[in-house]
């Protein structure tokens, strides 16, 4: 791509289409009643514009299409799994190779083995499910992100670093024989898919290897990682992806990974490790519930899917276009006035709800009762992250809300055009303009754990 040109245009043409469904407002009101205003619980068919998630749901390119065709489904030792050895080993360097249906396979086998009742496990935010399989695990998941990272209108280029200092201290404080492993999550997805600079990935690394604890990263975005990292970080600006991404993962001992996100796959992930003993006791583990060490899990279509999917991520043009039409979706929307979560990540783009929806109090779940207008608006489906998502119910009845009510807008890989964008900032700057007038919600039914995926809700008076 001649960066002379203003324009950044999508570097593919369509092949195939899908068509998607316009819907009448009555439609989407009926829609809304019927889901008890989740979102999680309509039909995928009412939205126009699903931005729930960028996990499996990119488009494959021609060439992914095509190695499915060929994919080896040989039981044992099924070429396609060497394939995607290789395409792995080639970017992440580890000696073992382990397949797995998706990232939190990866994760649940990885601290099965390593992670015992007690330990402490550092991370800069540890994902929901990464926190979930650790404290299954009977250990602490404690996040350690700079304070940055905390502070929503706070400007940083590298607001997903860990905090080293505070590394230090939780070492010193908790002992290295109870730290099983130090883990970095790039990009930082639940602290707003903000990345991590080679410096700290190089420091955190040092730390916990003088400690003789191993660095294990959370790879799921590395790609859209090495590109902010050649952005803004000196020294890398003419340097490949491929070899930004590989001096990341020399400064660590092994990565879990889920597949659907820079892996441009529909399904997968792997888990690599450098410990020979400790994959050999992760492939024991896989065996039980995943499946044959060389497919884990997958099929071999889907082994040459992320085997391709591995090597496009990495394009420039691709990187180039993904980063910035997520950049111009964040600078649509706050030319138009709406806050957002800055500087904008690089899977998605985050509201901030509570200084958007200022008169709805937290007890209210403004952020939910902003993801709901973006549908009744215009058939957008956006995800909460705030108190409906992580609100701890007290037993008086109240709630402690979460300390950040956001709604994600994340956008799928190579799925939406620019003109789909520009709907979607259409559509909430009239949500905007009309702020005033929007109402909270209460909830009237829900579990008793992770209940935004199944809490029904109605809307205040
Ligand atoms: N780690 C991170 C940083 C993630 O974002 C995810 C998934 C996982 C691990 C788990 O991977 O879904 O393949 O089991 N994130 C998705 C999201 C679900 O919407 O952010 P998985």
């Amino acid at each position: 791509m001649d960066p002379s040109f203003r324009t950044i245009i999508e570097p593919f043409r369509v092949k195939t289409v899908e068509q998607i469904k316009f819907t009448t407002p009555d439609h989407r009101e009926e829609a809304l009643r019927e889901a008890g205003y989740n979102l999680f619980a309509l039909h995928a068919e009412d939205v126009l514009i699903d931005l729930l998630t960028d996990s499996g749901t990119g488009a494959m390119s021609a060439k992914q299409w095509g190695a499915m065709m060929i994919g080896d489904e040989s039981y044992a030792g099924s070429r396609s799994f060497y394939r995607l050895e290789a395409a792995i080993k080639n970017i992440m360097g580890f000696s073992h190779v382990i397949p797995t249906h998706q990232g939190r396979a990866a994760e649940r086998i990885l601290f099965s083995s390593a992670v015992k009742r007690g330990q402490v496990v550092p991370n800069n935010t540890h994902f929901d499910t990464t926190r979930a399989n650790i404290e299954y695990a009977g250990a602490e998941a404690r996040d350690l992100v700079i304070p940055e990272g905390r502070q929503p209108g706070v400007i940083h280029p590298f607001k997903g670093n860990m905090d080293l200092e505070a590394l230090r201290q939780t070492i010193a404080e908790v002992g290295v024989e109870r730290i099983p492993m130090v883990m970095l999550t790039l990009t930082n997805n639940s602290g707003g898919g903000q990345p991590v600079s080679m410096a700290n990935v190089r420091a955190v690394s040092q730390i916990a290897h003088e400690h003789g604890i191993p660095l294990i990263i959370d790879a799921c975005r590395f790609a859209e990682n090495s590109w902010f990292i050649r952005q803004r970080e000196e020294g890398y600006a003419d340097k490949a992806p491929l070899e930004i991404a590989q001096e990341i993962f020399s400064y660590a001992d092994g990565c879990t990974m889920s597949a659907k996100k820079d892996g441009l796959a529909n399904i997968g992930g792997f888990l690599a490790l450098n410990d020979d003993a400790l994959a050999q006791e992760c492939r024991n583990l896989l065996i039980l519930t995943e499946g044959f060490p060389t497919y884990g899990g997958l099929a071999g279509y889907d082994m040459e899917a992320i085997a391709q999917g591995l090597e496009e991520v990495l394009e420039e043009d691709y990187l180039r276009y993904r980063i910035r039409s997520t950049a111009y979706l964040a600078e649509a929307l706050q030319a138009v006035g709406v806050p957002i979560v800055e500087p904008p990540g690089g899977h998605a783009v985050y509201i901030d709800a509570k200084a958007m929806l200022q008169h709805i109090p937290p007890a209210h779940y403004p952020a939910q009762a902003l993801a709901v207008e973006l549908y009744r608006e215009g058939g957008i489906r956006a995800v909460e992250i705030g108190s409906m998502m992580f609100g701890k119910p007290q037993p008086d009845g109240s709630e402690t809300p979460a300390v950040l009510e956001l709604v994600r807008l994340t956008i799928p890989r190579r799925v939406y055009t620019q003109s789909h964008i520009d709907y979607v900032i259409e559509v909430i700057a009239r949500v905007n303009a009309r702020r005033d007038s929007i109402r909270g919600l209460r909830i009237t039914h829900q579990a008793p754990f992770l209940r935004h995926f199944t809490a029904r809700l109605e809307p205040l008076a």
